[in-house]
């Protein structure tokens, strides 16, 4: 069929972070995590199977893309084309509405929306499970991106068993507040997959960091549950800096964070101390997110906004799962 399909996904923001893959190349990885999809950034893509093309032609942000991208693309689309039992070339138009590359994992959104409307421009129905498994074969956090709110991928042992549920919240904590700070608009110096089997491979911390993942994905879901804010941004805090724990004694040793980044961490300390409750979470690149409640978001904004520019400060909450246009 000649159809077009289109679909949106946003992105999420890991509270309890994946890093590191047991199995690489189905991308299987070693702990479960949990995030929050994000209403602001999304990604939109329409694909459409077309007997006339000679190749896959892929399209992101009106370029054509060629090389690595057009092969990571191309290569999710063969596993589409597999399943489908089809062999027609496709083209494949996409908008990111995300700062590509800068921590705020567009590859979430991505591949999400491009597994949402690549199988269903392929003649499949897929239930929101076989979507995220799908997703996950793309980008293991763009599993998580097919469900809105709190998502919780568990790691299971293979193909079948590994993909993302939702989370409910039916409380105060649906409403958490996150305020995105852009400090770092460029691509970020070194891919999270190489980066994770570096810190797989090389962090004598991997083993600990395998052990506490689950602690810490017990211990957020159960303050999920009982709206327990402050144990909520606690835990997702310390998570994120348990992680970059495992970028520091990698060997080689590398970092994310850039002066500005340590400059918003210490404002957060500063704003926790003085009674705006507030925590921060930091994704592989030098970006901030900034966790808070409804009635103190005017004075986290205003804070950082003078302090970084009203250019580099997002305020975002929980958005939609996948859907089609
Ligand atoms: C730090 O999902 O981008 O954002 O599976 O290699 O595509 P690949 O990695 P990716 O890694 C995300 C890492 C993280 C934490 C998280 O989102 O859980």
């Amino acid at each position: 069929s000649n159809k077009s399909i289109g679909a949106i996904a946003h992105t999420n923001i890991a509270l309890i972070k994946y890093w590191g893959k047991k199995d690489e190349s189905l991308i299987i990885p070693y702990t479960s995590s949990l995030s929050l999809t994000l209403d602001q950034f999304y990604t939109e893509t329409h694909v459409t199977f077309d007997e006339s093309l000679t190749a896959d032609v892929v399209m992101i942000d009106e370029q054509e893309v060629n090389g690595q991208g057009w092969q990571r693309v191309h290569d999710f689309l063969s596993i589409i084309r597999k399943r489908a039992e089809i062999t027609t070339n496709a083209q494949v138009v996409s908008t990111n509405h995300v700062p590509t590359a800068a921590g705020l994992a567009s590859s979430a959104s991505a591949f999400a929306a491009l597994a949402a409307a690549g199988s269903k421009a392929a003649g499949l129905d897929l239930s929101h499970q076989d979507l995220s498994r799908l997703a996950r074969r793309g980008s293991g956090s763009a599993c998580r991106s097919i469900y809105g709110g709190f998502v919780e991928w568990r790691r299971g042992t293979d193909d079948h068993s590994s993909y993302a549920v939702p989370v409910t919240a039916d409380n105060g904590l649906s409403d958490v507040q996150v305020i995105a700070l852009t400090v770092e608009r460029h691509r970020k110096p070194i891919s999270s997959r190489q980066a994770m089997r570096l810190s797989v491979t090389t962090s004598p911390y991997y083993p600990t960091w395998v052990k506490i993942a689950q602690t810490d994905l017990a211990a957020i879901k159960s303050a999920i549950s009982n709206d327990d804010f402050t144990k909520f941004g606690e835990i997702s805090e310390l998570n994120a800096m348990r992680m970059h724990a495992l970028t520091l004694s990698a060997n080689p040793d590398f970092m994310y964070f850039n002066s500005e980044t340590l400059e918003s961490m210490n404002m957060v300390k500063q704003l926790r101390h003085n009674g705006i409750e507030c925590y921060y979470t930091i994704d592989a690149g030098p970006n901030v997110k900034v966790l808070c409640q409804r009635r103190h978001v005017n004075d986290v904004v205003e804070t950082f906004t003078e302090m970084l520019g009203a250019d580099k400060v997002t305020l975002a909450k929980s958005g939609p799962g996948v859907h089609y246009l």
